[in-house]
């Protein structure tokens, strides 16, 4: 096919994403060529979630990861900061680190021997003096490119543009929602050992807004494997039930406490989290504190989705326009008894695992959007996303932008402003608020 410019995909934009009509073009799930400017101008310029600090407490511990398409090193220096840098030597691009995870001295590259420290300088090359006396040689400008690193209460982002805002800015008032997780106890959360990665024949931003508003779907996909487990759907409430978000990242939740967490199947971790239930309340208050176990779900803008009370965090990452690639990490209390890990561990498999109960019914439906939108005719269709058009409420007790009922699509609204905030900015500076 072939490719337009640049220029004519920018001036189409506000046609891709007209919240005025509450309608969203299909192609944007399509399209090479946005999506391509989806890889600039999203992920390149967004802060991406690299890691948490539990997974690299000591100083060579490190990861891989992507932003993006772009693989990057996540690594714990000898000066205890972490850094991330560009999994790609500066000398022909080969990659410098094959392992997902580990501890190193060093990452020295396959082809030549240059050999880069843990904050991604350039150490060494074999046979230097080779370059004896060659100015162009500046060891200083042949480190691996860094990326920007900064954290909120152990969770570690990146973004490879200087001219971002900071990542408490990124983030706003979601903080405040994300402590949820981060900070309902003493010595708030850490990532059980190892990682889950699986592929999608899906475009990211399909799962994305799934998990940043789509609480509508949950007993109708789902109902079947819920009657399975429980012999019942549980009903979703319009009543006590929340959208919320702020510069485009968003959670729906109920106040019920514990209805993601029952789903995990574990009485230990419903007896954990009954017994802490005041707890979670005088650090939290009492309207976070019901969040802490909650049906719900929610997504960091762009592709960091997790679901409290199953204590999973996901990030869906692009693999061009119709594939994504799932990583999902489980977490705990740092403070909960060690057993609990177990239950989590098993009750993530049950529920959200590729072979999980939920995440093959969400698969389907993903894959199915994606593929059916090839059709020539089809691709250029309208997506309707008009619920709960005059849901949006003043709150005393809630942050951000506040709708009642989760059952909305204000969440999904909101994602795409963001989407298209960025599309067609220029730079950051361009980039409102929301
Ligand atoms: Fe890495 Fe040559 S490509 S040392
Ligand atoms: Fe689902």
């Amino acid at each position: 096919t072939m490719t337009r410019d640049r220029q004519s995909i920018l001036s189409e934009l506000p046609n891709f994403v007209n919240l005025d009509s509450y309608e969203i073009d299909r192609r944007i799930f399509w399209d090479k060529d946005l999506y391509a400017l989806e890889l600039e101008r999203i992920f390149a310029r967004c802060w991406n979630f690299i890691a948490h600090t539990s997974q690299i407490p000591e100083p060579g511990d490190f990861l891989t990861t992507v932003i993006g398409e772009d693989g990057v090193i996540v690594c714990r220096a000898e000066d205890g900061e972490v850094y991330a840098f560009l999994n790609s030597c500066t000398h022909r691009g080969n990659r410098v680190c094959f392992a997902e995870v580990g501890r190193a001295r060093r990452f020295t590259c396959n082809f030549h021997g240059w050999s880069f420290g843990l904050d991604g300088s350039l150490a060494s090359v074999s046979r230097p003096q080779l370059y004896d006396g060659n100015p162009t040689f500046d060891k200083a400008k042949l480190g691996l490119h860094q990326a920007r690193v900064e954290n909120y209460k152990g969770m570690y982002f990146a973004t490879f543009d200087p001219d971002a805002p900071s990542l408490d800015e990124y983030l706003g008032d979601f903080r405040w929602y994300l402590d949820v997780i981060l900070d309902n106890a003493e010595g708030g959360i850490e990532f059980i050992d190892g990682n889950i990665k699986s592929r999608l024949k899906c475009n990211w931003k399909f799962p994305a807004e799934n998990f940043v508003g789509d609480a509508y779907h949950a007993t109708w996909t789902h109902s079947s494997a819920l009657i399975a487990m429980f012999g019942k759907a549980p009903t979703i409430h319009s009543d006590r039930s929340y959208q919320v978000n702020v510069n485009g990242h968003g959670w729906e939740f109920g106040l019920d406490f514990i209805g993601n967490a029952a789903t995990l199947k574990s009485p230990e971790i419903v007896e954990y989290l009954r017994e802490q239930e005041a707890r979670f309340a005088e650090r939290l208050g009492k309207v976070r504190s019901r969040m802490v176990g909650a049906l719900s779900s929610a997504n960091v803008f762009p592709n960091l989705s997790f679901l409290v009370g199953h204590n999973t965090f996901r990030t869906w990452n692009p693999r061009g326009p119709h594939e994504t690639e799932l990583h999902t990490w489980v977490y705990l209390n740092a403070s909960a008894p060690e057993t609990l890990k177990e239950h989590y561990r098993r009750g993530v498999m049950l529920t959200f695992s590729p072979a999980g109960l939920f995440e093959m019914d969400d698969g389907e439906n993903f894959e199915n959007c994606t593929s059916t939108n090839a059709g020539v005719v089809t691709r250029k269709q309208k997506l309707h996303f008009g619920m709960g058009i005059d849901s949006k409420i003043e709150s005393e007790s809630l942050k951000g932008n506040v709708y009642k009922s989760q059952l909305n699509e204000a969440n999904q609204r909101a994602f795409y402003q963001r989407w298209a905030d960025l599309m067609s900015s220029e730079t950051w500076s361009d980039v409102p608020r929301r």
